[in-house]
């Protein structure tokens, strides 16, 4: 009898697929960063000394990473027939935006780790004046490179599209959203009122909502806007993306308490060294595991209400549920 697949330690066809399809995005992704980002080694006349902060750049962006967030802008733009002329500004901002915050994250004023990605954490390599300044730097380029979609604009529709996904990208990522998210979980470190059930698990959500789940909100939405994508389903995107991203955070508290450090490419246990209050802390292990699956079904449900299929992306969701880094 023939073995299936899977017992003789072969992906299936779709699996293969999906395997093919992901390399394809993510080698995307990574072009397109580096077509943006700025070259230590070819700044432009009289930038030299700048090239310090430039390498700092590179070195943090390039580290590798699932480049979950471009690719969810690449793709959804795809989808709805949009211009990767317009998505790309936005792929390599959200991008170096989300670079920054793991950068500025795993400083020693915030949760001192070192390392991120497999790699040295940035401040390790380059000190922690340079470390500040590349987050700050990528922070600002990503908007100076998102600005540049204007001028793939074609239309007057196409240029309203693009300030409403600047809109996004600046809300999802500042005070009202990631920052506003990392505020809270700074303060909440060390609290033992805010580790267990109650007031805690309020909190959390917050905290959860805007640190992670702003900045998936704008992969989800922003390829959709800049294609032109039906309101409705910019809305029901905007839903699956909260579900997905709380679903991802608490997947990514699971992690820390059940993965494996060279899987994940930095420590495991730092929640717990750190007093933080977690999915796991304030819900225990299998109530997260529970969740983490119901929201995901959630958001599938809704994934199949949209005006367009995409099989890719669908199984991107589940996987993301049983990712382990
Ligand atoms: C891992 O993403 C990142 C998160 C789960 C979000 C954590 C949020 C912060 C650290 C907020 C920090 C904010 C400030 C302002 C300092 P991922 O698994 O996609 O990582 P990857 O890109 O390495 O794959
Ligand atoms: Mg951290």
């Amino acid at each position: 009898m023939e073995k299936s697949n899977e017992a003789a330690g072969r992906k299936s066809p779709e699996k293969e697929k999906f395997s093919e399809i992901l390399e394809e995005l993510v080698a995307d992704c990574n072009d397109v960063l580096l077509k943006y980002l700025p070259d230590p080694s070819d700044m432009p006349e009289g930038e030299a000394p700048a090239s310090t902060v430039a390498d700092a750049m590179r070195y943090s962006v390039t580290a590798g990473g699932k480049r979950l967030r471009p690719l969810l802008i690449a793709r959804i733009s795809d989808l709805y027939g949009g211009r990767r002329a317009l998505a790309e500004p936005f792929m390599a901002a959200l991008e170096m935006i989300h670079t920054y915050s793991l950068v500025h994250d795993d400083l020693p004023a915030m949760d001192d780790d070192d390392y991120r990605r497999g790699r040295k954490t940035t401040h390790r390599v380059y000190g922690e004046g340079m470390a500040v300044l590349a987050g700050d730097a990528l922070l600002n380029y990503a908007f100076e490179t998102a600005l540049t979609a204007f001028d793939a604009v074609r239309s007057p529709k196409e240029g309203a599209a693009v300030v409403r996904a600047m809109k996004i990208l600046a809300r999802n990522a500042g005070i009202f959203g990631m920052v506003g998210g990392q505020c809270a979980d700074l303060e909440a470190e060390n609290r033992t009122d805010v580790c267990s059930a109650g007031d805690g698990a309020a909190l959390l959500a917050y905290i959860h909502s805007h640190k992670t789940a702003c900045m998936i909100s704008s992969g989800f939405m922003i390829g959709a806007v800049l294609a032109g994508a039906p309101e409705k389903d910019i809305d029901l995107l905007e839903k699956i993306a909260f579900e997905i991203g709380i679903a991802f955070q608490i997947q990514d508290d699971i992690l820390d308490v059940t993965g494996d450090s060279d899987e994940l490419g930095k420590a495991v246990g730092s929640d717990e060294r750190d007093g933080k209050a977690t999915y796991i802390t304030i819900h225990g292990l299998e109530a997260a595991r529970r969740d983490v699956r119901a929201l995901t079904d959630s958001a599938l449900q809704k994934w199949d209400g949209l005006s367009v299929q995409d099989g890719f992306l669908r199984n991107l969701l589940e996987e993301l549920v049983v990712r382990r880094n």
